[in-house]
C-alpha cells in the first residue's frame, strides 16, 4: 500500500476518504491507554501535528505492543476514520503495524517532558525529531524556497560565488585558512615565511566571509543577481547572534542606488514574512505557544509598518541624548554594538530602523563615499530583539576613489585586481546587501540563540555532528 503522509490525511482528508485504508510511517511521539484501546501519537515530519492511531489491543501480539514507546519508528495500516476524541479531525484505527526500530525508554533521550535547548543542542543527531526542530527545519525550507521565488519572480539571477577564496572581501581579517601543507612541516621560504607556492593553489587561501565581490561582476554583466550560500567567520564570538558557519543572501543590482537598495531590502524581508505567514501557520501557531506568545505579532507589526531611515549621525544623537548608561559607551565614530542598535529599534522607535551613511573608518573598503569625505552609503538594518540583520551599501563606482581606499586600508591590489578591473571597463552604479539567514530564521521562529535555528550549529570549541 502506498504511504500516506501526515499533512496529507490531516490537511486533505475529505469525507470521502473516510473509510479508506491507508499507510503511514512515522516516528511514536507517546503511547498511552489501557488494557483494551491503546492511542499512538504518530509524527513523520511532514506537519507539526501528529496523526492518533486507535489500537485495539486484543488484534495484536503484546509482545509488539510492548515495544513501540517514544521514538520507535513504525509503519501502520488501517482505516481512516473521524476523531472522536478532541484536537484532531481523523484517526487511524489501526490493522497491521509493522515496527521498524524501537528506542529503548531506558535510553532514548528525547522523552515526553519538556527539554532545555542547551540540552537538545548536545543532542543535535535526534533533535529534529522535536516539535521545535520539526518547526524550525520546515521553516528553514521554506524560506529558502521563498527567497530563490522571490528573486527568479524579480528575474535576478542566481550566481554561484565561490566558497574557496584568495581575497578578504570584508577586510575583517577573521577567515579560515584553507591549506594542504603539513601542518607538522610547513614548508618554509628563505626568510622563515610560510612558503605558499607549495600548497595546493600556490598561495594562500581561505573560506570565504562573503560573495560579494564576485556578486559585483555578476551584477555588472547580468543587471540583478544573488548568491545564496554558506559563508565563514573565526571571530571568537560566542553570542546569541554569531555563527562561526552562516549562510548568506546577497542581491547585488547594477544601476541601483542606495534608496533602491533601501527599497529592495524592505520588500525582501517582509515578502519573507508574509510568506511565511501564509504557507506555514501551523509552524508559526506552535512557536507562538510554545516558545514566544508575541511572534505572531511581531511578525504582522514587521509587515505592516515602514521601517525607519535615518543616518548614523541622527541616529548618535539620538543615543548620546537618550542619556541611558550603554555597556560601550557611544560618539561620533564609533562602531554601534547590538545594545545600541536594540535601544534605538526596541525603545526609540519601536520599529525596524535602517541606518545609513556610515563613518567610512568602521565600513569595508568598497562603500561608496558621500561628498563630506567621512560617510560612506553603507546601510545597516536592525530588527527588534537581532539587531543587524542586513548590511549593504551602494559600490564605489569610481576607479580611482575605489583604488585610493584599497591603498589607505592596506588591501593587497594583487588580491583584488580583477575587482577594480570592473571600475576600469563600463562601469556603473550599483548597490547589494547580505541578509543573514539565520538571524532572519531568529526574526521568523522567534527563537532566541542562533544555534537554534541552524541544523548543526558551528560555534568557537563546537564542531560536533
Ligand atoms: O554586514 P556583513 O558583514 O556584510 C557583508 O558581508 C557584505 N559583504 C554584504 C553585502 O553587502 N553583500 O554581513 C551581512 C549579514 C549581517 O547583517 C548579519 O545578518 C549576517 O550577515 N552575519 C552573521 N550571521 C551569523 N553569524 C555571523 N557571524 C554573522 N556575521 C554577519
Ligand atoms: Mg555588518
Amino acid at each position: 500500500m502506498k504511504r500516506s503522509t501526515i499533512i496529507s490525511l490531516l490537511k486533505q482528508s475529505q469525507a470521502e476518504n473516510l473509510g479508506s485504508k491507508v499507510n503511514v510511517k512515522g516516528w511514536v511521539r507517546t503511547k498511552r491507554g489501557n488494557n483494551t484501546v491503546n492511542f499512538i501519537e504518530l509524527n513523520d515530519g511532514t506537519i507539526v501535528h501528529n496523526i492518533q492511531i486507535v489500537v485495539d489491543v486484543d488484534k495484536f501480539d503484546p509482545e509488539l505492543l510492548k515495544q513501540i514507546s517514544t521514538g520507535a519508528c513504525l509503519s501502520v495500516e488501517g482505516t481512516l476514520v473521524a476523531s472522536q476524541g478532541k484536537g484532531q479531525s481523523v484517526e487511524i484505527q489501526a490493522d497491521h503495524i509493522l515496527l521498524y526500530g524501537s528506542a529503548s525508554p531506558d535510553t532514548y533521550p528525547l522523552q515526553k517532558k519538556g527539554h532545555s535547548m542547551e540540552f537538545l543542542r548536545e543532542i543535535a543527531h535526534l533533535r529534529p525529531r522535536t516539535n521545535y526542530f520539526g518547526c524550525v527545519l520546515r521553516l528553514r525550507h521554506a524560506m529558502s524556497f521563498a527567497i530563490h521565488k522571490y528573486f527568479n519572480d524579480k528575474g535576478y539571477f542566481y550566481l554561484h560565488t565561490p566558497l574557496i577564496t584568495g581575497s578578504d572581501a570584508e577586510g575583517a581579517g577573521a577567515m579560515f585558512n584553507v591549506t594542504t601543507l603539513n601542518l607538522q612541516n610547513v614548508p618554509k621560504t628563505e626568510d622563515g615565511k610560510v612558503d605558499y607556492s607549495l600548497d595546493f593553489f600556490g598561495k594562500p587561501t581561505s573560506l570565504t566571509v562573503s560573495g560579494q565581490l564576485e556578486g559585483e561582476l555578476g551584477a555588472l554583466a547580468l543587471g540583478g543577481i544573488y548568491t545564496f550560500g554558506p559563508t565563514f567567520r573565526a571571530e571568537n564570538s560566542n553570542t546569541p547572534r554569531h555563527l562561526a558557519e552562516f549562510w548568506m543572501i546577497e542581491p547585488e543590482v547594477a544601476f541601483n542606488d542606495i534608496n533602491d537598495n533601501m527599497n529592495l531590502a524592505e520588500d525582501f524581508i517582509k515578502y519573507l514574512i508574509r510568506y511565511a505567514l501564509e504557507h506555514n501557520i501551523d509552524d508559526l501557531n506552535f512557536l507562538n505557544n510554545m516558545i514566544d506568545k508575541e511572534l505572531l505579532e511581531r511578525l504582522h507589526f514587521v509587515l505592516h509598518h515602514d521601517f525607519v531611515r535615518l543616518s548614523y549621525t541622527e541616529a548618535i544623537d539620538i543615543l548620546v541624548k537618550s542619556n541611558r548608561k550603554f555597556d560601550f559607551e557611544v560618539s561620533w565614530g564609533v562602531d554601534l554594538q547590538s545594545e545600541h542598535e536594540r535601544y534605538l529599534v526596541e525603545e526609540h522607535f519601536h520599529k525596524p530602523v535602517i541606518l545609513t551613511d556610515y563613518p567610512a573608518e568602521i565600513k569595508a573598503f568598497y562603500m561608496k563615499q558621500n561628498e563630506d569625505g567621512k560617510t560612506v552609503r553603507a546601510m545597516d538594518v536592525l530588527f527588534p530583539r537581532i539587531g543587524e540583520i542586513i548590511g549593504g551599501s551602494e559600490r564605489e563606482e569610481n576607479y580611482e576613489k575605489l583604488l585610493q581606499r584599497v591603498q589607505e586600508l592596506g588591501v593587497p591590489e594583487k588580491d583584488v585586481w580583477w575587482y577594480l578591473e570592473t571600475r576600469k571597463f563600463g562601469t556603473a552604479p550599483h548597490a547589494g546587501f547580505g541578509l543573514g539567514f539565520e538571524r532572519l530564521m531568529l526574526f521568523i521562529t522567534g527563537l532566541a540563540n542562533i544555534r537554534d535555528v541552524i541544523p548543526f550549529p558551528r560555534t568557537p570549541m563546537n564542531a560536533d555532528f
